[in-house]
């Protein structure tokens, strides 16, 4: 029994010092201590042994086991010794390579123009409103001066969603809005998103912005006009700048102009920024349409009052002198980030 028991002691040794892993080692644990391994199986064995044999034997086999147990602990440490420095070999930091890059996003050139525009407007005592950019037909085209028939209401210029609701074509629908809620005197400015059926090119793009005006009091007269928009374009492009009206139509505004201001680039002298007139013009206004300020609700016998509408787009593009409107909506950060 002794030989049997020093045998299989001298087996075991030998292949717990050949595992030269985790896995194995763990087989050799099972195949001797397990419940079907050598070193049980001689203890089952017992019941031959005869008697007075018994307690000897029974010591032998628990110094096999306590050894047997004490090597298979002492060898998995140093297993996983070597398995945590093999892992920290293989995972070591390489502290030289480059840091990955916190991309931090920059503001749009049209939201710098607009924060610009709404500081000048804000200035002069505006208040800022919004309106919808899905719009009903009334709103956007019948408050407005725009009757049935109307050339703007071409479906090759506006987006109709049905008969009676479009999106927007230009911000001046918040005009009848405001105008509708009955609270006067107004002082304010819309700016927003509108659409046009337009094939996207340098200059167009189905979906833009501009910044409506409109101020509504007692005795606003054309003169109250041209010096809030004089002020505006000296804000905006330079205290030497100077404006231009020039007679126009628009259905809600009588009389209409456009205005022009002049060439930031050249002072007016003409260069290629201005085409070589010294002028460039920059948007829309008028004296509110007495029809208009009827059917919003407001007597145009006591109350007049001046609109104005302009290309958010377009200030941008002068201002940081930007020659095709498409970058603005391409939002590749290495433009985005020159403003
Ligand atoms: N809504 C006009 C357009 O999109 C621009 C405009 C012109 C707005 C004159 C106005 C205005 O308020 O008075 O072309």
């Amino acid at each position: 029994m002794r030989e049997k028991l020093q045998r299989i002691q001298a087996e075991a040794r030998k292949r717990i010092q050949e595992s030269d892993g985790l896995d194995k080692l763990n087989e050799v644990r099972v195949a001797f201590l397990g419940k079907k391994g050598e070193l049980t199986a001689v203890l089952k064995g017992m019941k031959d042994v005869a008697a007075e044999e018994r307690p000897k034997v029974g010591q032998w086999v628990n110094e096999t086991r306590a050894e047997l147990e004490e090597l298979l602990e002492e060898t998995k440490k140093k297993l996983e010794a070597a398995a945590l420095e093999q892992k920290l070999k293989e995972e070591v930091i390489d502290v030289t390579l480059p840091a990955k890059k916190m991309e931090v996003g920059h503001r749009h050139p049209n939201t710098i123009a607009l924060e610009e525009v709404e500081r000048i407007f804000i200035g002069m005592g505006y208040e800022v409103v919004e309106g919808p950019e899905v719009e009903y037909d009334l709103y956007n085209f019948e408050k407005l001066n725009i009757p049935e028939g109307h050339p703007a209401k071409d479906e090759q210029d506006t987006f109709y969603i049905n008969k009676n609701i479009v999106l927007r074509t230009q911000t001046s629908p918040v005009q009848a809005r405001v105008m509708e809620e009955g609270k006067l005197p107004i002082r304010m400015i819309a700016p927003g998103r509108v659409f046009r059926s337009d094939e996207v090119d340098a200059t167009h793009s189905p979906s833009f912005h501009q910044i409506e005006g409109l101020v509504i009091d007692k005795h606003i007269t054309f003169a109250d006009l041209k010096g809030t928009l004089e002020e505006f374009a000296k804000e905006l492009f330079g205290s030497e700048t100077k404006t231009k009206f020039r007679p126009h139509h628009f259905p809600f505004t009588e009389p209409s102009a456009e205005v022009d201001v002049s060439c930031f680039k050249c002072g007016g002298k003409g260069c290629r920024f201005c085409k070589g007139s010294g002028w460039i013009e920059i948007l829309g206004c008028g004296m509110v349409h007495p029809h208009v300020l009827e059917m919003c609700g407001i007597d145009p016998e006591e109350y007049t009052g001046f609109a104005f509408g302009v290309g958010l787009e377009r200030i941008a593009l002068l201002k940081y002198e930007i020659d095709d409107m498409r970058l603005l909506y391409e939002n590749d950060t290495r433009f985005l980030r020159q403003f």
